[in-house]
């Protein structure tokens, strides 16, 4: 990533200040950084905190004589790979939907001839008022890819989406935009009209009301994974786990608790093009779920008898007429990755494995991954990368197998 270039608009919310750690992610990951800010922005955090991280001057003038006379507005919005809007407020979506240019950062968004990516930050209400629902509407079909916004307890007191991702997962999309290139939703998309159907996270196998069987998978791959499929047009249901995790744009998730439920949401999203079983489900489950909590008593320590649970990606794989056409298993490893994954392939009936080198320090649980695709004709090794990278080749190889 070390030639890669982005230019970061800066919107005035309360958000701005987790642009700054955006900043130092890009620069640790040796991404070039060159920030413009809003008039707005900087009420929020200060043009020297921007610039002193950023390792660049702040642009947030359109009519700056020396800014011109240096580089002209037009030659500063195309002087980078992508542009991000981070925080992406309602005023810049609305100006940039509807193609204003009235200061610097509107000015670059219409002049550039380059992948744009916003993260919206905005109060709930903001957010879900058909206004801005009309301009994310426009954004999107203009090409524009939307990281989040998340769902939480806002700075104004009320609670719902409207959130900005947090820098981490804005830092995994501008690096999957950067490795996939320029994207473009719509129907020219390599998978528009295709469905997908992505598992991910953990399953939770409850033991009685306060206690379950579960396991630490945190989604992020298979999160990264649904949002790269979006991004490439596809119509995707991802059935997820109990994760942290917001749900990426774009994508319907059905949200499950056991490996059971896991298996009737993934079921009942069919028919697929391509099911990409990621989650960590739980291999067995107590066999009786007590409708109370479980006391300690004279007797000792209860014996736990687990039975096994329902394999969704052998279930998928079986033949019939609701098959996807590409059915992917993950499959974690630390020694022999090949061999076994090979032969998980054969057991499980499906098409491709993705094995991840978990003995690789800093894959289990972490934003890397490294792994082994294997498929009936060989087995590649991709390069050790983040997981938005990795999500952004499977899904580039999964439009190219449908094609
Ligand atoms: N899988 C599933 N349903 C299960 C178990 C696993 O869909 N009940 C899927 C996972 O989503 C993943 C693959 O199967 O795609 C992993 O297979 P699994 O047999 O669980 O692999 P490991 O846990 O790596 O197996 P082992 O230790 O048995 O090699």
């Amino acid at each position: 990533m070390n030639d890669k270039r982005v230019l970061l608009i800066v919107g005035g919310g309360i958000a701005a200040y987790k642009a700054l750690e955006l900043v130092r992610l890009l620069r640790k990951a040796g991404i070039g950084v060159r920030p413009v800010m809003t008039a707005a922005a900087a009420h929020f955090v200060t043009p020297l905190s921007l610039s002193a991280l950023a390792e660049d001057k702040v642009y947030d003038d359109l009519f700056s004589l020396t800014d011109e006379a240096e580089m002209g507005h037009i030659e500063l919005s195309r002087s980078a790979d992508l542009l991000v809007v981070a925080p992406a407020t309602a005023d810049l979506m609305a100006k940039a939907a509807g193609g204003l240019a009235g200061d610097l950062a509107s000015t670059v968004l219409l002049a550039t001839d380059k992948p744009v990516l916003m993260a919206p930050a905005m109060n709930v209400r903001m957010w879900a008022h058909p206004a801005t629902r009309r301009n994310l509407a426009t954004l999107m079909a203009d090409g524009v890819q939307i990281v989040g916004p998340g769902e939480g307890p806002m700075a104004c007191g009320e609670f719902g989406p409207g959130r900005m991702a947090e820098p981490a997962e804005i830092f995994e999309a501008i690096v999957a935009a950067l490795e996939g290139g320029a994207l473009e939703g719509g129907a020219g998309s390599p998978l528009a009209g295709r469905r997908a159907l992505v598992t991910a996270g953990p399953t939770e196998e409850p033991l009685d009301p306060v206690r379950m069987l579960t396991n630490r998978s945190s989604g992020k791959q298979g999160y990264a994974i649904a949002a790269a499929l979006a991004r490439l047009g596809a119509e995707v249901t991802l059935v997820s786990g109990p994760t942290a995790l917001a749900a990426p744009a774009g994508v319907r998730r059905v949200e499950v608790r056991t490996a059971v439920e896991m298996l009737n949401a993934a079921t009942a999203a069919l028919p697929a093009d391509v099911a990409v079983c990621v989650a960590a489900v739980a291999d067995w489950r107590p066999d009786a779920v007590f409708g109370v909590k479980l006391k300690k008593g004279k007797e000792g320590p209860p014996t736990l008898r687990l039975v096994e649970n329902p394999d969704i990606l052998a279930s998928l794989s079986r033949s019939g007429p609701q098959r996807p056409r590409l059915v992917i298993g993950f499959a974690a490893e630390t020694n022999d990755v090949e061999a076994h994954a090979r032969a998980k392939l054969a057991r499980k009936g499906c098409d491709w494995i993705v094995a991840n080198d978990v003995s690789e320090a800093g894959v289990m649980g972490g934003d890397d991954n490294a792994v082994m695709v294997i498929d009936g004709k060989g087995a590649e090794r991709w390069p050790r990368g983040p997981k938005a990278a990795v999500a952004g080749r499977l899904a580039r190889r999964i439009a190219e197998a449908l094609a």
